[in-house]
């Protein structure tokens, strides 16, 4: 995608997702429809909720997840283990501010030689085939190749029939040994447009957060003011028998 279809793409989707939380019905059909997906980078303070997310995962998904059915304490220090400053996590954010998508992009770095990344991802099993697996992979394309990796590995299981196809589309390619495929892509170099886009797509997920954190403060409120609305009624209804 080019800076300029970047630039107007998000514009429009900005413009519709404000529409949605401001209670304009229909304003945005679908979160993939012709517009990015926000995707935010997280940090430490987003441990708590990327837990709620794996945790949530069932054992069959973990299995694809880790190539093993990961344990609830595996997974904790798993994530408990994320090197926030090295490696890059995404997450798509549902207007409750709940992860229905969350992708680990971990970097390898050596002296000498020429940086590689591996690719994890996860999306809520109510998120899937809404395209998010794939947006995941190209925000963390993008993001390796500004950061001068040279190329992407991603280990999968042969079954994971829409992991395998995600990377199939990229353009990598794949090495089947049996249970289990590698599929290995490799990045052109960084120039203006990727490294403006990236920007882009950042300050672009950074707002749409930004209005999902007013939006939901705002209900919650109003939620805590009909409470009380409830409890003073109830009250009068109570001395008044
Ligand atoms: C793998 C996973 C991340 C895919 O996420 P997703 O958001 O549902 O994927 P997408 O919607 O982007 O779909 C990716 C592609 O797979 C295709 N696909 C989806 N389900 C499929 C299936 N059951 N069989 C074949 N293809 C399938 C989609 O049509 C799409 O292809 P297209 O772009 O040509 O239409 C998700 O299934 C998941 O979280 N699985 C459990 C954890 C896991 O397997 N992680 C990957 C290991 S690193």
């Amino acid at each position: 995608m080019t800076l300029a279809q970047t630039l107007a793409r998000t514009t429009a989707e900005a413009g519709r997702q404000l529409l949605r939380l401001s209670g304009v019905p229909h304003a945005l059909s679908s979160d993939n429809e012709g517009g990015l997906i926000p995707i935010c980078p997280l940090g430490p303070e987003h441990v708590p909720a990327m837990k709620v997310h794996m945790l949530a995962l069932a054992p069959h998904d973990r299995y694809l997840r880790f190539g093993y059915a990961a344990t609830d304490e595996q997974i904790n220090r798993y994530i408990d283990g994320l090197k926030f400053g090295t490696d890059e996590i995404y997450g798509i954010f549902n207007r409750n501010l709940d992860i229905v998508a969350m992708a680990h992009l971990a970097i390898m770095k050596e002296p000498g030689r020429p940086s590689i990344a591996e690719f994890g991802v996860s999306v809520k099993s109510s998120a899937r085939g809404r395209g998010y697996g794939a947006r995941l992979f190209e925000r963390a394309v993008m993001h390796a190749r500004n950061a001068k990796v040279s190329q992407i590995y991603i280990h999968a299981l042969s079954e994971n029939a829409p992991m395998i196809r995600i990377a199939r589309k990229s353009g990598a390619t794949l090495e089947r040994d049996g249970s289990e495929t590698e599929a290995y892509l490799s990045l052109p170099k960084r120039n203006l447009d990727s490294r403006v886009t990236e920007l882009v797509a950042d300050q672009f997920a950074k707002t749409n957060y930004s209005i999902k954190e007013d939006a939901k403060k705002f209900w919650d409120f109003l939620a805590q003011v009909q409470e009380i609305r409830k409890g003073v009624r109830e009250g009068r209804h109570q001395s008044a028998e």
